[in-house]
């Protein structure tokens, strides 16, 4: 265990078959120490992402869930934050290398979310969720779905010359072209089709009777739904899961002031990693990701460079333990 200046981490992690490795920051150094054959897991490691990303070995991820610092939102007092970049393509370029780097640490099979948010300056709209969407492409990443988080709860505000914003993106994207771990019974939803509040046309009426349903429009092939078979025509675990989510902010207030929500976190985790799995947070904050890994029997691994919200995570980890 080695430490320079004021701060010293000692990390005692468990690591796939590679000797110790250290991450060296401005004025802090850690080692994590290995023992070979077992895991790097259910840790939280303090540094810059990208250098902590670097001294990880290959393919021991399955699903990164994420939010990253958006671009020019919260400062974090840290000299390696990303975030406060002179231009959004600095931050951008930033954000390409970090997840570049990531998906070598994911496994072939293995995906990431990303959950994003924009920014305006001067009144212009900068597309920054797109921005760094594209990047993550063009580093080999490939795009599966463009989710909006709706928040019901969000905070109002005074414009005037544009709508409110009330969401962010959550990025979907799989490592590679081929095929990729993806559990789509995990988070279907339930059918809403004759809800009271179904626009079909005669809405509950239809309900179990032959030849109910219009017999043109989007069903009108469906011999099932127009003869009343509603459990042939509809997968009896619910609908697929749709893209747009509508959850509440969280309502953690501690030091941290970006904490996501546990619910989008769920749904990423059971979707995409399978039940046993490995789930890495390279921005980890107040460590919801890891909590929810946990919570579900999965492991975690956490990155931020930030002590203090690492001992917050921790703390957070243990209270719910
Ligand atoms: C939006 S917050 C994440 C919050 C987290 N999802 C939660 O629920 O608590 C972004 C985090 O990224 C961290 N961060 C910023 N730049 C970083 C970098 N270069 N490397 C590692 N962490 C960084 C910040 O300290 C902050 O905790």
């Amino acid at each position: 265990m080695v430490g320079h200046g004021s701060v010293v981490y000692m990390v005692f992690a468990m690591n796939l078959g590679h000797e110790a490795f250290s991450v060296a920051n401005k004025g802090m150094e850690f080692t994590v120490k290995s023992s070979v054959g077992t895991e790097i897991v259910d840790e939280f490691l303090c540094g810059n992402a990208v250098d902590v990303a670097r001294e990880l070995p290959d393919s021991i991820v399955d699903t990164i869930v994420t939010s990253p610092p958006y671009y020019r939102q919260r400062d974090y007092g840290s000299v390696e934050q990303i975030g406060q970049e002179i231009s959004p393509a600095a931050y951008v370029e930033r954000m390409a290398e970090l997840f570049s780097e990531l998906r070598r640490v994911v496994k072939p099979t293995g995906s990431l979310w990303m959950v994003i948010g924009d920014k305006y300056l001067k009144g212009e709209l900068l597309g920054m969720p797109w921005r760094v969407c594209l990047a993550l492409k063009e580093v080999g990443w490939v795009l599966r779905s463009d989710c909006i988080w709706h928040k019901p709860n969000a905070m109002p505000s005074s414009v005037k010359t544009r709508p409110t914003v009330d969401h962010e993106y959550i990025f979907f994207f799989s490592h590679s072209k081929k095929d990729y771990f993806y559990d789509a019974d995990a988070v279907r939803e339930p059918h809403v089709t004759f809800s009271e509040s179904s626009k079909m046309k005669g809405g509950r009426r239809h309900f179990g009777k032959r030849g109910g349903t219009p017999e043109k429009g989007k069903n009108s092939g469906d011999s099932n739904l127009h003869d009343g078979r509603w459990d042939q025509a509809f997968h009896p675990k619910g609908r697929n899961k749709r893209t747009v989510w509508s959850i509440s902010l969280s309502k953690f207030r501690e030091t941290h002031f970006a904490v996501y929500p546990e619910a989008p976190v769920e749904t990423c985790l059971n979707a995409s990693c399978p039940p046993d799995g490995v789930v890495l947070d390279p921005f980890s904050g107040a460590g919801t990701t890891a909590m929810v890994a946990k919570q579900s029997g999965r492991k975690y691994i956490g990155i931020d460079c930030v002590p203090e919200y690492i001992e917050i995570a921790k703390k957070r980890m243990e209270a719910q333990s």
